[in-house]
């Protein structure tokens, strides 16, 4: 078996010797002492994948702040000027500030949120959501299905968040109500604060989250 050559890079000693290494004591101790990064390590010392870290299956809490669940800024805070009125909603993942870890462990966690003209919402959608930011579960309340359109409503003009599972539609101007399909109730809502553009959780879940059991 060859031996590691001081200058070569450590992904070329991890692609060359590496595997072998782990196995052979001798040289896993030159190894474990030149890399810290070496493959073995991984092994020793086992990170927690991000949606097992405590609290990343917790129900948002207040002061959350909201993260980006897909695309190439996934990840990244959401503040209110990043929202387009009108929609699209943006699929998000509660972050608690002060650990960082994103609340990611439990589907029944992600929202969407939608910027919209406070004149168009209803009163109890305005009271809970006062700047025009509204968020819901995406969990659809029929048979748990994503939501995952934004449409032209089936009965109307406006768009609506919509299952495509079975084509219930939800109206976010009126507290996520069902205005179309199988669905028996809205989806939970999920107040927020908007402050100086930065936006968080207000309070807990209002509403079931997660289709109807029994
Ligand atoms: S699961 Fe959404 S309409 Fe059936």
């Amino acid at each position: 078996m060859p031996e590691p050559n001081p200058n070569a890079s450590i992904e070329q000693i991890d692609q060359s010797s590496a595997a072998g290494a782990c196995s052979d004591p001798t040289r896993r101790a030159v190894l474990l002492t030149a890399l810290a990064g070496c493959a073995c390590l991984a092994a020793i010392e086992p990170t927690l994948a991000e949606d097992e870290q405590p609290g990343a299956s917790e129900r948002p809490q207040k002061a959350d702040v909201l993260v980006r669940a897909e695309g190439d800024k996934a990840g990244e805070v959401i503040k209110a000027d990043d929202l387009t009125l009108g929609g699209p909603p943006v699929r998000a993942w509660p972050k608690d500030p002060k650990t960082s870890v994103v609340r990611k462990g439990s589907r029944l966690n992600e929202v969407a949120l939608i910027k919209l003209d406070p004149n168009e919402l209803d009163e109890t959608t305005r009271a809970r959501f006062p700047d025009g930011i509204v968020c819901y579960s995406i969990i659809c309340s029929h048979a748990g299905c994503p939501i995952t359109a934004w449409v032209k409503e089936e009965q109307g003009d406006k768009n609506v968040l919509k299952c495509m599972c079975h084509n219930s539609e939800f109206d976010p101007r009126q507290n996520a109500q069902v205005v179309f399909g199988p669905a028996p109730r809205r989806v939970a809502a999920l107040p927020l604060t908007v402050a100086d553009g930065a936006i968080s959780v207000a309070a807990p879940f209002v509403g079931k989250v997660g289709a109807q059991q029994g």
